[in-house]
């Protein structure tokens, strides 16, 4: 990773006046993800254009690198990635570790499945702890030899790759991993792949696939198949801002007075925008313009300014379009008037950490009555506590990096240990905090 994107293990961050000012904001990681995955299965070589340079990202393309992958411009925001077919991996010589981040070991467990090799990947403490039955038994159950601690639920991971077989896979969790995973594993399987999950998660993998000439085909909205075909095409991708790093910026212009944001270039797929549909609903001021289609993926600039909001209720459908956004949302309800309530987000508990307990925890430390439910919390608005707080993120990015759009609002300011995790989604989230602050 480059020196220049480190930031540092403590954030320190003061009240400011408002936010002003156009910005963007890095790629989507799910797409950048996708497009080193595909990328190296493509048939020729594809520029991936605005790729996220990120730790999440980069062990992606590090593991594809380890089974001879030639990637290139990691360090600048066009890779160039030469994809090698569908039979083009060969087996890594090592471990591949993927630090921290699930979607590249849950989509890399339905690629490797498929091949004609052995391999293991693992992780740091926290994914090390992330359920993976969810993917390892369907996968199992197409042909794939895994093993692992506790019935192959937990990393270290080894893979004996398979000839595997279709399957028709019913998922009790709306995940895109778990959706992602078993495309993939489709990709190289015998006979159709058909997934059917509970409530419909973001649709990436589904898109690109399409983009690239696969045999993908919805069924319904919940249910996709995927049939093998020989050859993917090799088209360049464009990746848009990501709607779950603009996110902070959006939230930070409505809670701080006098301020207005707008953030070009942003990923508006309609599986990721519940953050938008729920802001609106509590009287955000966000406007939408330019809206255009690049590579199947619609994209919009987004414009919010200080708003009055109010507490509402987020449950049902709408949680898998806004899973990564509800601790930030959290922040934006706590400076609401009344209340909000947040239900049906168990899956909150098995992220990069549990997130209804640090967002709980981290809002009753800011002065703000929470209760802790088990699939979600309710908020009631208020003012965070004067002082100088202190504050642990408990490793996880998405929690560092909501405080710190707190602490903008906190007389004395906040400081925020092991913030290191940042850079694994969004390395240039301070300097353009400092850039929009004033
Ligand atoms: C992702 C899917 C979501 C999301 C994660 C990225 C993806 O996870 O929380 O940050 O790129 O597919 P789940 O599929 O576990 O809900």
């Amino acid at each position: 990773m480059n020196s220049k994107l480190k930031i540092n293990s403590t954030l320190k961050i003061k009240p400011i006046n408002y936010f002003k000012g156009e910005t963007e904001v890095q790629g989507d990681k799910s797409i950048s993800h996708r497009a080193i995955l595909l990328g190296g299965l493509l048939e020729g070589s594809i520029t991936i254009n605005n790729f996220l340079e990120s730790e999440d990202t980069l062990n992606t393309a590090r593991a594809y690198q380890k089974m001879g992958i030639e990637i290139k411009g990691l360090e600048t925001k066009n890779v160039t990635i030469k994809g090698k077919g569908l039979n083009g991996l060969i087996e890594p010589d090592g471990i591949l570790d993927l630090g921290n981040s699930g979607t590249s070991m849950r989509l890399l467990l339905g690629i490797l499945s498929g091949q004609n090799f052995y391999s293991v990947v693992t992780g740091d403490k926290s994914l090390c702890r992330r359920p993976m039955q969810r993917v390892t038994i369907p996968l199992k159950k197409m042909g794939a030899l895994i093993y692992g601690r506790e019935k192959a639920n937990f990393a270290p991971l080894t893979i004996i790759g398979k000839k595997l077989n279709g399957i028709n896979f019913k998922s009790n969790v709306s995940s895109a991993q778990v959706k992602s995973c078993l495309i993939l594993a489709g990709l190289f399987a015998k006979g159709t792949t058909v997934v059917t999950e509970p409530i419909l998660s973001r649709d990436h993998t589904e898109r690109m696939l399409a983009y690239f000439g696969a045999n993908i085909k919805k069924k319904n909205i919940l249910t996709t198949s995927i049939t093998s075909k020989k050859k993917l095409l090799a088209k360049d991708i464009f990746v848009p801002g990501d709607i779950s790093s603009a996110a902070y910026f959006i939230i930070g212009a409505l809670i701080l007075k006098n301020s207005k944001v707008t953030i070009k270039n942003v990923g508006i797929n309609p599986t990721r925008t519940g953050i938008l549909d729920i802001l609106k609903n509590m009287g955000a001021k966000i406007t939408l313009t330019n809206y255009r289609n690049i590579n199947d993926e619609p994209v919009a600039d987004i414009t919010a300014c200080s708003s009055k909001l109010n507490g509402t209720e987020i449950s049902g459908d709408i949680i898998p379009r806004l899973i990564d956004e509800i601790p930030i949302i959290a922040i934006a309800a706590a400076c609401a008037d009344g209340e909000t309530i947040i239900k049906n987000a168990g899956e909150l508990r098995v992220k990069e950490s549990d997130r209804i307990k640090t967002v709980t925890n981290g809002l009753t430390t800011l002065g703000i009555k929470v209760k802790e439910l088990p699939d979600g919390m309710i908020i009631r608005g208020g003012m965070f506590s004067a002082g100088n707080k202190k504050f642990n993120s408990y490793g996880d990015h998405r929690i560092a990096m909501s405080f710190a759009i707190a602490g903008l609002k906190i007389q004395g300011g906040i400081v925020i240990n092991d913030t290191d995790c940042i850079n694994t989604s969004f390395p240039e989230f301070t300097n353009i905090l400092k850039n929009l602050s004033y």
